[in-house]
C-alpha cells in the first residue's frame, strides 16, 4: 500500500463506456487504502453498471443525472466539488474530455468537475479512432495545460474489436495515481538527478544511421517520478518516440559521443545519475559528408566499426563521494551474471537488469521486468509498469543513500 488515505475524500466520476465495470475495482482499492469515495455516474454510465453496485462498494449514495428535482443539483454539486481532495473520472469518454476542455456543464458530473478546486485526474477510455482523433488530442492538450492529470490510456485489444490506444488503464494504476495526488512522496527535494534516455544514432552519411529500439519510456518514467518526489531533474535524451516529461531540463543528443560529452560535463554536480539510455556501443570508422553512392557492381559494402566510449564507466571512474550511480543492463542471456559484471566494471551502486527478450520487458513497451542488483543482493521486480519500476528504483536509491 502506497499510503494511508484515511480522512481523504475522492470523488469518482464514472462515464458511459464498457470500462465502467473496472471503476468498481478502483472504488474498492481506494476504500482499502482508507479513502472515502463518492461516486457520480452519468446517465450513460448507469446503462453499463447499476448505481447500486457503486453504492454498495463506496458505502455512500451514488449521484446520477437522473435527478427528479434538478434544483437540488446546485447544492449537491457544490458540496461534492468542495468535499473532493481529488476528483477522478474513470472511465473518461471523449465526450466528458471535450466538455471539460470547453467548460460545458450540462449534467451532474460536468457541473461538479467544473466547480471543483481539487486536483483532477482522468483515465481516458475509448475506441482508438476516437482517442487519436485530432479534436480529442487537442482537448487533452488543453486539459493538460490546465493541470489536469492523466493516467493512460493503455494500448491493446479494445472491447470494440480494434487494437490500439484507448484502453482504460488498469484499476491498480488508477488507484495508485489517485493515491499519489493525495499523498505525494517528497523525499528527493533539493536533490539533483541526471537521467539518460533513448537511443543514440551513429551516422554513416547524411541519410543513414545505426540505432536501436529504445523509445525513452523507461528513462522518462524515472525522470517523471524523480520530479514528483521533488528532485531537480536533467534528462539527456537521444532519439526517442515517447513524450518528454515536463518539469525537467532537457538536453538532446544524437551520437554516443554527444551523450558522453553531455553526461560527463554534468555528472560531477549531480547527486544521482541514472543511465537508462541505450547508447550504440560502436560507430562507423569512416563517415561520409555526402550520401554514399551504391557501387552497382554487386560487391559487398564492408563497413568497419570502432568502439564508442563507455559513458557509465567514465562517470563511475570519476565518482564523487555522496553520489549514487545507477545503470541498466539490457541482456538476452545470463541476466544476473552479466549485470553483476557491469555493476562492478562501471563502478555503479545499483544496476537494473532487464531481459529484453521477455514479452512485456525492455524496449518500447510500457512495462518492464527487472532485477535490482547491488553489491549486497538482488530484488526481483516482476512485470509492472515502467512508472511503477521507476518508483522501485528511486526507493532503492534513497535506501542506498541512507534515507
Ligand atoms: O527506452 P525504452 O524503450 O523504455 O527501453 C528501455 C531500455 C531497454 C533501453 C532500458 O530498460 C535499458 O535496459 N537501458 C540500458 C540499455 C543498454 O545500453 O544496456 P547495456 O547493457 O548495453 O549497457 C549497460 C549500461 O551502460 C547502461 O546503463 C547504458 O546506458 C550504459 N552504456 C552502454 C554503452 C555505452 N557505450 N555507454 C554506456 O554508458
Amino acid at each position: 500500500m502506497r499510503c494511508d488515505l484515511t480522512g481523504k475524500s475522492v470523488v469518482l466520476g464514472v462515464t458511459g463506456g464498457i470500462a465502467a465495470y473496472k471503476a468498481c475495482e478502483v472504488v474498492s482499492r481506494l476504500r482499502k487504502m482508507g479513502a472515502d469515495v463518492y461516486v457520480i455516474m452519468t446517465k450513460n454510465a448507469t446503462e453499463f453498471v447499476t448505481p447500486l453496485t457503486f453504492e454498495t462498494l463506496s458505502n455512500h449514495p451514488v449521484v446520477t443525472d437522473t435527478f427528479a428535482r434538478p434544483e437540488t443539483w446546485e447544492v449537491e454539486h457544490i458540496a461534492l466539488a468542495k468535499r473532493a481532495d481529488v476528483f477522478a473520472i474513470a472511465p473518461a469518454t471523449a465526450n466528458i474530455l471535450a466538455k471539460m476542455a470547453h467548460g460545458i456543464a450540462d449534467d451532474m458530473l460536468s457541473t461538479t468537475v467544473l466547480a471543483t478546486k481539487a486536483p483532477v485526474l482522468v483515465a481516458p477510455a475509448m475506441n482508438t479512432g476516437m482517442w487519436t482523433a485530432e479534436i480529442t488530442q487537442e482537448n487533452c492538450a488543453t486539459l493538460r495545460k490546465r493541470g489536469v492529470h492523466f493516467v493512460g490510456p493503455d494500448a491493446g485489444f479494445l472491447a470494440c474489436g480494434d487494437t490500439g490506444s484507448g484502453r482504460m488503464s488498469e484499476p491498480s494504476a488508477i488507484a495508485e495515481a489517485i493515491a499519489e495526488l493525495l499523498c505525494p512522496v517528497w523525499d528527493m527535494a533539493g536533490m539533483k538527478v541526471l537521467v539518460t534516455a533513448g537511443a543514440t544514432r551513429e551516422r554513416l552519411d547524411p541519410v543513414r544511421y545505426m540505432t536501436n529500439d529504445s523509445s525513452g519510456k523507461m528513462g522518462f518514467a524515472v525522470a517523471e517520478e524523480a520530479v514528483k518526489r521533488g528532485a531537480s531533474v536533467t534528462i539527456v535524451a537521444g532519439s526517442v518516440t515517447a513524450a518528454i516529461p515536463s518539469g525537467c531540463e532537457v538536453v538532446r543528443v544524437e551520437s554516443t559521443q554527444d551523450l558522453y560529452d553531455a553526461v560527463t560535463a554534468r555528472a560531477p554536480e549531480m547527486d544521482v545519475v541514472i543511465q537508462a539510455a541505450a547508447p550504440a556501443d560502436y560507430r562507423f570508422a569512416t563517415t561520409y559528408t555526402e550520401k554514399h553512392k551504391k557501387a552497382h557492381d554487386g560487391q559487398p559494402f564492408v563497413i568497419e566499426l570502432v568502439e564508442n566510449p563507455d559513458i557509465a564507466a567514465a562517470v563511475g571512474a570519476a565518482k564523487k563521494p555522496g553520489q549514487t550511480l545507477v545503470g541498466f543492463a539490457a541482456e538476452t542471456e545470463n541476466l544476473h551474471e552479466n549485470a553483476k559484471k557491469k555493476l562492478a566494471k562501471k563502478n555503479l551502486d545499483l544496476i537494473v537488469a532487464n531481459d529484453v527478450s521477455q514479452p512485456g520487458a525492455g524496449f518500447n513497451v510500457d512495462t518492464n521486468i527487472a532485477t535490482l542488483i547491488t553489491a549486497d543482493g538482488m530484488t526481483e521486480c516482476p512485470l509492472r509498469t515502467k512508472k511503477e519500476l521507476a518508483g522501485d528504483i528511486l526507493d532503492r536509491v534513497m535506501k542506498l543513500r541512507g534515507c
